[in-house]
């Protein structure tokens, strides 16, 4: 079955370029991304995985470990890092799990038969530091995805997570945030001390609290 948000992210052991890796124990109480991509040695993928290599700091000022998912084997893991070094300028930095036989594939549902029965889909999860899924993208292997929302996303939910507050539309870090519904004015005066503009009663508008 789908995972949902809110949804417990399954715990599993699986190979990888980081050697043998217990998902719960790697990921600790970080964020975390788990991706997937279609198939190793293919050009979306390979300019996928070089973008998010050039993003280690920027994943990890968010706390955020990363870990990238295929079909094919570890060697053909390992062979495919020095084409995406090659072509990206990026040393792969993150783990990438080896799953030929799927059992991540299908307990995270990368698998769209419809599409392909053998290769992953684009998946994209967010997990918390609670290990519940906060996120998930799905695209199709004919569109590779924009990991600049990636971190988007999660400068939303990092912030949501502590503030009682909405991101709006195109919302990006330093930006104004909404007050969330459910808090009262009076309450949103003591929450958040700079103020905030009220554009409909179910639309108050503050400076991000933590700038
Ligand atoms: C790619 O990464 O370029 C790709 C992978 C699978 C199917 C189509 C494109």
């Amino acid at each position: 079955m789908a995972l949902r948000l809110g949804d417990l992210a399954p715990d599993f052991t699986a190979d990888t370029t980081h050697g043998s890796i217990e998902f719960y124990t790697w990921k600790g109480d970080s964020w975390a991304v788990l991706f997937s991509h279609p198939r190793d040695f293919t050009p979306v993928c390979t300019t996928e995985l070089g973008t998010v290599a050039g993003l280690k700091a920027a994943f990890e000022q968010r706390n955020t470990k990363v870990i990238g998912l295929s079909v094919d084997p570890l060697d053909a893991h390992q062979r495919w890092e020095s084409d995406i070094q090659d072509v990206t300028g990026n040393i792969v930095n993150f783990p990438m799990i080896a799953d030929p036989d799927r059992t991540v594939a299908m307990l995270y549902d990368m698998i769209h038969p419809n599409v392909s029965e053998t290769a992953t889909v684009r998946s994209v999860f967010i997990i918390g530091p609670d290990h519940k899924v906060k996120l998930t993208l799905t695209y199709p292997a004919s569109t590779g995805r924009n990991f600049q929302e990636v971190l988007r996303v999660l400068d939303s939910l990092q912030l949501t997570a502590q503030y009682a507050v909405a991101t709006p539309a195109n919302w990006q870090d330093g930006d104004d945030v909404i007050v969330l519904p459910s808090v009262s004015d009076d309450e949103a005066r003591t929450r958040f001390p700079k103020g905030f503009a009220k554009h409909k009663p179910y639309l108050r508008v503050t400076p991000q609290p933590n700038k």
